[in-house]
């Protein structure tokens, strides 16, 4: 049976930024028979829905990464209580033109890290609002929040929070689970 291959995708463009980390230390709790890429959501130009039809270069790409992967696994920070805009921007882009949006029927699991209380559970609601209209069948257990995450991290960037490890090591079980089925 091939590998399943999963894109990760951090929310945030931050150099030490949380959730990038949280995805590297996801690498290593995968399940036997998968893949993680990461892929930064960098020098993506705002959504103009003039260029749609001739999307700049970036976007080509960004929808090609999308289109040659077989799940997809955001993990957010919250910003003002949402997701922050170079998220839902990529999002928009690779949804368009209508008829031609990269991420349907792609399965898709959410994680996130904040440094308040919630651990970016509002801002992966609205995500998971999102999953809804770009019929993107989503894993809806494990939550996985990582709150409070400046103290979840080693000095080496490392994710050292053993519940968010085994939360993060379920959830990508029942992604790879999910994209089987789905794959019949
Ligand atoms: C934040 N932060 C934040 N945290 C939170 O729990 N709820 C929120 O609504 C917000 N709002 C917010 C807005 C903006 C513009 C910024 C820059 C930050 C704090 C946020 O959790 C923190 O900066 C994280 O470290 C961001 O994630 P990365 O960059 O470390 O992945």
């Amino acid at each position: 049976m091939p590998d399943v291959k999963i894109l990760g995708i951090p929310g945030s463009l931050r150099r030490a930024s949380f959730n990038r980390l949280a995805l590297e230390s996801a690498r290593w709790l995968l399940p036997e028979g998968a893949t993680l890429d990461i892929y930064g959501l960098e020098d993506i130009p705002p959504y103009n829905q003039d260029l749609e039809r001739q999307p700049p270069a970036r976007v080509v790409e960004l929808k090609a990464r999308i289109r040659a992967t077989d799940a997809v696994l955001f993990c957010t920070p919250e910003y003002n209580y949402s997701m922050p805009g170079v998220l839902k921007n990529a999002i928009d882009w690779a949804s368009r033109p209508y008829g031609d949006s990269a991420w349907r029927g792609k399965p898709v699991a959410v994680m996130g890290a904040s440094v308040g209380a919630l651990g970016s559970a509002r801002a992966q609601y609205h995500l998971r609002q999102c999953f809804v209209y770009l019929d993107m069948p989503q894993v809806n257990q494990p939550e996985v929040l990582i709150a409070n995450a400046a103290q979840r991290f080693n000095d080496r960037g490392e994710l050292t929070d053993e519940t968010s490890r085994e939360l993060i090591r379920k959830l990508l079980a029942e992604l790879v689970a999910w994209t089987r089925r789905l794959q019949g």
